[in-house]
């Protein structure tokens, strides 16, 4: 629960950590997330590692928490078009200030091995955050990069994309939840 680091040395490569990722029902999952205060040296090393683990686990957005770190902060890559337009950003401490529009999304979550559900999001946003130096900065997102933000947005405030839908489609993919971690070797 509190994203102890493990070591991956590659073959004269620089060392990386990965962050040890939270699978459902991790507490750190349920819970709001505080505010990041301090803008230093340790938060560019773990934005780092919260990307590099989103990398290795083939994510397209990570939110802290999904690392055991009860703090506001995201990373995303959404490629738009192709591997050439992969583009990582980091936002802290985001806030939605505006949005239009609805649109059904097919989304997964790393933190709930194969399962996927349709979710009803916002279809463009207009986020308000601040960078890895603390300065605040405002972003408009549509599409498939909207929706990322939406849904990591969700895991700081401790709810998940399972929450969107019906207390029945909930426990029927939590079931396939307890078999796919099952699966992957993982104690719940
Ligand atoms: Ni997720």
């Amino acid at each position: 629960m509190d994203g102890r680091a493990s070591e991956v040395v590659g073959q004269g490569e620089p060392t990386m950590s990965l962050l040890e990722l939270q699978y459902w029902p991790a507490e750190v999952l349920r819970i709001v997330a505080s505010p990041v205060t301090e803008f230093d040296a340790a938060l560019q090393t773990t934005l780092e590692d919260m990307a590099e683990t989103m990398y290795v686990e083939r994510g397209i957005g990570l939110a802290a928490p999904q690392v055991g770190i009860s703090k506001r902060m995201i990373v995303i890559d959404t490629p738009i078009a192709d591997e050439e337009s992969s583009q990582l950003e980091a936002l802290i401490n985001p806030e939605i200030i505006e949005s239009s529009g609805e649109l059904i999304w097919e989304e997964g979550c790393l933190s709930f091995p194969g399962l996927t559900v349709d979710i009803t999001r916002k279809e463009t946003i207009r986020v308000r955050f601040q960078d890895h130096k603390g300065a605040w900065h405002e972003m408009d997102a549509a599409g498939l990069k909207a929706v990322c933000i939406q849904h990591e947005l969700d895991h700081l405030n401790g709810i998940n994309f399972i929450d969107h839908v019906s207390p029945l489609k909930r426990k029927l993919l939590l079931r396939e939840l307890k078999k796919n971690l099952t699966e992957l070797g993982v104690e719940t």
